[in-house]
């Protein structure tokens, strides 16, 4: 079953929306079933100031979306490129073993994101 902070992730998401003129943009899918998301981020001074996700996909990929952007928030890139999928799922308290698959996304999407930023930096 989904513990308490899965359900308090899902039913009342944090971060959701979209960065306007983020610098740093990240999309996931998830190949097992087709769910996307997609996180954008405001990066200054090598810290994450803001953070925003939209994810197309399921409970749990929601509940794992929401609880990477609290996460990340005020952290510089190197800690939030730490962060793994099973760092998600074990805050949010784990995940049922068949759901597993649903954190992917999470930590994925903030990593291409933070890739994106670099990247685009280092072609100034
Ligand atoms: Fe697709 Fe969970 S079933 S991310």
């Amino acid at each position: 079953m989904y513990s308490e902070k899965v359900i308090d992730h899902f039913t009342n998401p944090r971060n959701v929306g979209e960065i306007e003129n983020a610098n740093g943009i990240g999309q996931v899918g998830n190949a097992k079933c087709g769910d996307i998301m997609r996180i954008t981020l405001d990066i200054e001074d090598n810290i994450i100031k803001d953070v925003k996700f939209k994810t197309f996909g399921c409970g749990a990929a929601v509940a794992t979306s929401s609880m990477v952007t609290e996460m990340v928030k005020g952290k510089t890139l190197e800690e939030a490129m730490e962060i793994s999928n099973a760092t998600v799922a074990e805050a949010l308290g784990g995940l049922p073993q068949t759901k597993m698959h649903c954190s992917n996304l999470a930590a994925d999407a903030v990593h291409a994101a933070i890739k994106d930023y670099l990247d685009k930096k280092t072609k100034v």
